[in-house]
């Protein structure tokens, strides 16, 4: 259960900036934090309460970012750790708070405790950071999910493999194996000295940043760091050293929260963290939204996703899911985000602004906490063939490039993003001349973003609509109706063709709605429609 300290994030609304593509102050092309600070009147304009920053620490890029080289500097192309703190200051003064990236199970090849192991030609006497071993291993040990770990030969001096976590430059950090019979010295235990200071290492870079008013973390690959542990078997060794973490932080920082790349949301409660990710990758939450265009990405491409013009998705696989992860605790918390780094965009493939609404409508009241990936309060497009940058083509048939695009803020050059000649942006921003801008919709009242201002300000004024009440599911299919804290009705019909839905005891008129009309049995809803409702059961 969260402790009272934590209470503020059942009550949080999240902006994934990316910060590379946001706001570019000082014209290399590139994102920045001054231009996020240039741009906090806009965050605060939405209604969001919590930014979460991607990962802007030193790194040489290989992966984004995501390949850290040092926990306790800003990348210089990103600024000073002052702009850091200049920014959580003006943030907060904004009511905002700021959650960090923490890149806890690997680090990048060009880190110091890397270069240093990678120089010396046998262990550190002190334990090793890393893992290491001489020969290969018979058996190449493989994770249970896919972007399987693997040994990577050493450039030398120091002789052998060592493991990585998702890119050949991101060594995994150790923090020991589950032990199994037989097993080779290099699988050290969990409590190993090398094990033991990269645990005392994570709880230094957190309170270095917490000492800087940052308000907590999403722990990326949170469950990967006790190796060749099984979800079957409860990752009882990574909980265990999280719970240690969660303690600690109980104790020296008890408003801090930890929130893990979800890979498997029945597992963050028992870590202590304080609420999980349904990702997209994952068929519970990728059936409603995930897509099966080409061109875009490769998740879930049998199944016809239900927020779509189609009208042939299911929500079954998701409800199961949402019980399934709050099976053992009701109150659990979980972030539902409109996109994020690794995906795609609501708006992807044929998909059209006026279809957002139902989706944006849904993400907001079901009880979630919500995340609004930056550019997705204006419709921005998913924007398939890219180029690689930075790591953003996992496989030929896997680009995150397309969500990773410049902010379209204006009708300026390169849309008000960067005053950089285009070639040298970080990606290019979207060539369509129809593109949404921030601008543009701050003069139409029927935009998406007055639409996501009305719906994040309504969900801010009703609890009931929040992440501490009931909620009721009446109709499954097209519309997919349910009943919020049995006070509120929420309806919402994602496809072209209209629907119908029959229930008693819709009161007054709507709060928020396009295209449903009430009638004696019930209501009307239009192809894309969706409404908000006081309700009396
Ligand atoms: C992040 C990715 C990153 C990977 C490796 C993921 O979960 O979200 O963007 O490439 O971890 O660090
Ligand atoms: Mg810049």
């Amino acid at each position: 259960m969260a402790v009272m300290g934590r209470e503020w994030f059942a009550d949080a609304v999240l902006y994934e900036i990316y910060p590379q593509s946001f706001a570019d102050s000082d014209g290399d092309g590139v994102g920045d934090l001054q231009g996020v600070i240039a741009r906090l009147d806009h965050i605060a304009s939405l209604g969001v309460n919590v930014i979460w920053f991607n990962p802007c620490f030193a790194s040489p890029f290989v992966d984004a970012g995501y390949d850290v080289a040092d926990y306790l500097t800003i990348a210089p192309r990103y600024g000073t750790n002052e702009d850091m703190a200049e920014l959580v200051a003006k943030a907060g003064e904004r009511g905002i708070r700021v959650l960090l990236d923490l890149v806890a199970g690997h680090t990048s090849i060009e880190h110091e405790w890397f270069r240093r192991e990678l120089a010396a030609d046998g262990p550190d006497p002190a334990g090793d950071r890393y893992i290491w071993c001489e020969q290969l291993p018979e058996q190449v040990w493989q994770r249970e999910t896919p972007g399987t770990p693997a040994w990577v030969p050493s450039p030398g001096p120091r002789p052998g493999f060592y493991l990585k976590n998702f890119y050949d430059q991101q060594p995994a950090l150790n923090f020991g194996w589950v032990r199994r019979p037989g097993d080779p010295a290099w699988r050290q235990p969990a409590d190993a000295p090398g094990p033991l200071r990269n645990r005392q290492a994570l709880k230094d870079i957190i309170a270095f940043w917490l000492d800087r008013g940052v308000a907590g973390f999403r722990v990326d690959m949170a469950f990967s760091l006790v190796k060749d542990e099984r979800v079957s078997e409860g990752l009882a060794a990574t909980v265990a050293l999280w719970r240690e973490i969660r303690e600690w932080l109980d104790d020296a920082y008890p408003d801090a929260v930890l929130i893990p790349e979800g890979s498997e949301p029945r597992t963050g409660g028992p870590a202590a963290f304080d609420a999980d990710f349904f990702l997209v990758i994952h068929d519970e939450h990728g059936s409603l939204f995930d897509n099966h265009f080409p061109g875009v990405l490769p998740f879930h491409e049998a199944r016809e996703p239900f927020f779509d013009a189609a009208g042939k998705g299911s929500t079954r696989v998701f409800l199961d899911g949402w019980d399934a992860a709050r099976a053992t605790d009701p109150a659990r918390l979980i972030v539902m985000s409109t996109a994020d780094h690794d995906y795609d965009r609501l708006c992807c493939g044929p998909r059209t602004a006026e279809q957002l609404g139902a989706a944006l409508t849904f993400l907001f009241t079901w009880g979630n906490v919500p995340c609004l990936y930056y550019g997705d309060e204006i419709g921005m497009r998913f924007l398939p063939g890219l180029p690689n940058v930075e790591g953003s083509v996992c496989d030929p048939s896997y680009n995150r490039a397309g969500c990773r695009t410049p902010m379209q803020w204006d009708a300026g050059p390169n849309a008000g993003f960067s005053t950089a000649d285009a070639a040298r942006l970080y990606l290019p921003v979207d060539p369509s001349p129809d593109r949404p801008t921030v601008a543009a919709q701050e003069a139409d009242p029927s935009s998406t973003l007055h639409f996501v201002r009305e719906l994040i300000a309504l969900r801010r004024a009703t609890p009931a609509l929040g992440t501490r009440t009931s909620t009721r599911v009446i109709n499954e299919d097209y519309p997919f109706a349910y009943v919020r804290g049995e006070s509120h009705l929420v309806v919402v019909n994602p496809r072209s063709e209209p629907a119908d839905l029959a229930v008693a005891g819709v009161v007054g008129a709507p709060l928020l709605s396009s295209g449903v009309t009430a009638h004696a049995g019930g209501l009307s809803v239009a192809g894309f429609g969706h409404g908000i409702f006081n309700f009396e059961p």
